[in-house]
């Protein structure tokens, strides 16, 4: 489907833009018409998709913020507004682990570091532009989330600071979504099967994949594009009615 035009006008902040789900979802949201300030810790990989967007006819800023830091967001916030005007759209996707661990092995500082970069940085990320699009009575907020945080999966051990966190986010997302409505503002969660981006690549050998991928119901993997369709959607007029959801982007893996 041509997705020339469908977000035209549109300026949105996509978090993690550097590389994996967040490069894709950028440049999906990109190829609609809508402007972009991409948010990574990672300069050098935010300034290639920037330049890769751009080379591609798209509007796009780097916009070098560690989110889990409120005064990083808020100047970033701040940097967004005085470049395009306002904040129609915000992609939390920001998060992630490094490490399986039973409980017995899983760190203080561990706990802190998943929680704060999974769930801390949505809160920061969205109370940042919340007051923007309560004043213009329009916003889109759609955060990624994980099947671990919908509940333990058989295929793998659980990761418990990240389930929680994520468990949190989709949390977050509906306890906002009914809060926020009156202002015309949605807020609906994705959560994307095992995707093979960088990060994943490392985490997981070849074996735990194919178990993964024979184990869903579509014996498939998504790709990055599959998330950032979904995140399109939401994004879009298509979806105008629909708030506090969360949406399985799986091949069947998240049949619940
Ligand atoms: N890949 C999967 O299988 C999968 C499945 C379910 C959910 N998710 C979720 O999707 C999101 C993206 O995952 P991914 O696999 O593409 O991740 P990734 O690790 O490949 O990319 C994450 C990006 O985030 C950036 N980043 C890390 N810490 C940051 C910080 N403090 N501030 C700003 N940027 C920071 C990194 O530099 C990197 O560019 C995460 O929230 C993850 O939990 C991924």
């Amino acid at each position: 489907m041509s997705q020339q035009g469908r977000l035209s006008g549109s300026v949105a902040i996509v978090t993690a833009a550097g590389q994996g789900l967040g490069e894709a979802i950028s440049k999906m949201l990109a190829a609609a018409g809508a402007s972009i300030a991409l948010v990574d810790i990672n300069q050098a990989e935010v300034e290639r998709v920037c330049a890769e967007i751009e080379a591609a006819g798209g509007n796009a800023a780097a916009m070098h913020t560690d989110v889990t830091k409120s005064d990083e967001v808020n100047k970033m916030v701040d940097a967004v507004v005085q470049r395009w005007g306002t904040v129609d759209i915000l992609v939390n996707a920001a998060g992630g682990f490094t490490k399986f661990a039973p409980i017995t092995e899983i760190a203080e500082d561990e706990w802190d570091r998943v929680i704060t970069l999974n769930l801390k940085s949505a809160f920061l990320c969205t109370k940042a532009v919340a007051k923007i699009m309560i004043e213009k009575r329009k916003g889109r907020i759609i955060s990624i989330a994980s099947g671990a945080g919908v509940g333990p999966r058989s295929h793998a051990p659980s990761y418990i600071p990240y389930g929680a966190a994520k468990a949190g986010l989709i949390g977050f997302g509906k306890l906002l979504a009914r809060d926020l409505g009156e202002y015309g503002i949605t807020v609906n969660t994705v959560t994307p099967g095992t995707t093979l981006t960088p990060r994943v690549r490392k985490v997981r050998d070849a074996a735990s994949i194919e178990k993964i991928k024979q184990q869903n119901p579509m014996r498939s993997l998504v790709e990055p594009e599959d998330t950032a369709e979904a995140v399109l959607f939401l994004a879009s007029g298509a979806a105008r009615y629909i708030t506090g959801v969360n949406l399985n982007v799986s091949a069947g893996n998240l049949i619940v």
